[in-house]
């Protein structure tokens, strides 16, 4: 049996990298232009900052992250999100010491292990977005606001934005409480899971996506029903400053995040034309996140989104670019002694920045036509025998079929002008 990759992990073949190299760049001309900055952090980390940092009540800490011990005995993860490695970078490299707020983003490899389907990966990709040192309501907007420009940008449509305030930790603790006292009488209807989650973490009881947990928790109280005065009023300024940006989005009080860092805001982004694995985007605010990783008290927001996902609602919108790299020329040589002289032009061709290809199989003229067919190239450039005897070389327009003869020692400056007359067209 031929060795396979691993469940859940996809090789990108070459037509398929030339989509994902499209939604990087719209990415990055995106951050550059709100002025975000990359950062790349280690792929592994120790365990203990996820830990800490996710949360050891998270689906993520208890059953999906890859976790081993290196060979000195220490226990590491492959990064299952991005958010505590920012944060540990931040405080590890005194980001703090800067001029705040740091804007941050970050494009790269994560590794859950889930029970792979259509959407949902062992290794994934995100592209994500850190802002560290600000907690005005005006950060949380700009930072939902980017992730709309960026789809609006991408063409897509029929996207969901739901936010939702899931408070602070003095709201949240009333919040728990309420909960709780709803749900005690009807504790044993839950799942096992939440039943679990009654005593350590409730608020998620009402994210569980199985029908009972969902009736016994249809009315229960919500953490918008709880907030203190600070959270509401910066809840209330981040929709209004939403509805300025031209963000269309949707309210959902049982919006609630599986991370445990969240604090105030949290958003996510649903597009149901991809089916179940339909949230191509999830962030907030965790101002709570860097002290609790031993930083310095500092509020922080941010949000990821799944490049797959997002590459599956551009694929079923039909709005993925055609591919853009095309050969300008192919060289088209017949016999040793014209290979060598092409192989030169080909070399001084590509010297100039001028995709051009030549065949590497010494194949006849009509499959080397045909080839240059499929590669979309404009010209072939034929080399045989006799046109060596004379010096001379053949350019053939591929669209019109129309040929000409040139001398060979012409035939650089004249490649040169034409593909410089193509690119002004
Ligand atoms: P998350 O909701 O766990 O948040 O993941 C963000 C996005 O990553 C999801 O909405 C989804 O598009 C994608 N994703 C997650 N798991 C998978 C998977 N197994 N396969 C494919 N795609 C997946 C976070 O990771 C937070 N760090 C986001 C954040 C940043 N919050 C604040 N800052």
């Amino acid at each position: 049996m031929p060795i396979q990759r691993p469940k859940g992990t996809q090789d990108l073949l070459p037509g398929t990298v030339d989509q994902w190299q499209y939604l990087e760049e719209t990415i990055r001309n995106v951050c550059r232009e709100y002025g975000y900055e990359e950062i790349r952090t280690p792929i592994f980390e120790t365990t203990e900052l996820f830990q800490r940092g996710v949360g050891q009540t998270t689906d993520i800490v208890k059953k999906e992250m890859y976790t081993f011990n290196d060979k000195a005995d220490r226990s590491m993860t492959l990064r299952p999100e991005g958010t505590a490695s920012v944060c540990r970078a931040y405080v590890e490299n005194k980001l703090y010491g800067q001029t705040q707020p740091v804007k941050l983003y970050y494009v790269g490899p994560m590794f859950r292990y889930e029970r792979p389907q259509s959407g949902r990966f062992r290794q994934f990709h995100q592209f994500g977005v850190e802002v560290l040192g600000a907690d005005q309501p005006v950060v949380d907007a700009e930072v939902i606001s980017l992730v709309w420009n960026l789809y609006q940008r991408l063409g897509l449509s029929g996207l969901e934005v739901h936010v939702n305030s899931v408070g602070c930790p003095t709201c949240r603790a009333a919040h728990r409480g309420q909960l709780q006292k709803f749900l005690e009488a009807r504790k044993d209807e839950l799942c096992p899971d939440c039943q679990e989650r009654y005593e350590r973490n409730p608020l998620r009881i009402l994210d569980c996506k199985n029908p009972s947990c969902q009736t016994v928790t249809a009315g229960a109280p919500t953490t918008l029903d709880t907030l203190c005065e600070d959270c509401k009023t910066h809840f209330e300024r981040v929709l209004a400053l939403l509805g300025k940006a031209g963000v269309v989005y949707r309210v959902n009080s049982r919006l609630v995040r599986g991370l445990d860092y969240y604090t105030k805001t949290a958003f996510e982004v649903m597009v149901e034309e991809i089916g179940a694995q339909s949230a191509i985007c999830g962030g907030g605010r965790y101002d709570g996140l860097v002290e609790e990783i031993g930083g310095p008290s500092t509020p922080g927001i941010g949000f990821a989104m799944g490049l797959e996902r997002v590459l599956a609602a551009l694929q079923v919108q039909h709005k993925l670019p055609d591919k853009s790299t095309k050969v300008f020329a192919v060289l088209i040589a017949l016999g040793d002694q014209a290979q060598i002289e092409a192989f030169s032009l080909l070399s001084a061709l590509r010297a100039q920045g001028i995709p051009v290809s030549m065949d590497l199989l010494g194949r006849s003229l009509k499959t080397q036509l045909k080839a240059a067919d499929r590669q979309e190239a404009q010209w072939a450039l034929i080399l045989g025998e006799e046109e060596l005897r004379r010096n001379v070389l053949i350019i053939r327009n591929l669209s019109s079929g129309e040929q000409s003869e040139i001398p060979l020692f012409k035939a650089l400056d004249e490649i040169i002008i034409k593909h410089r007359r193509g690119v002004q067209e």
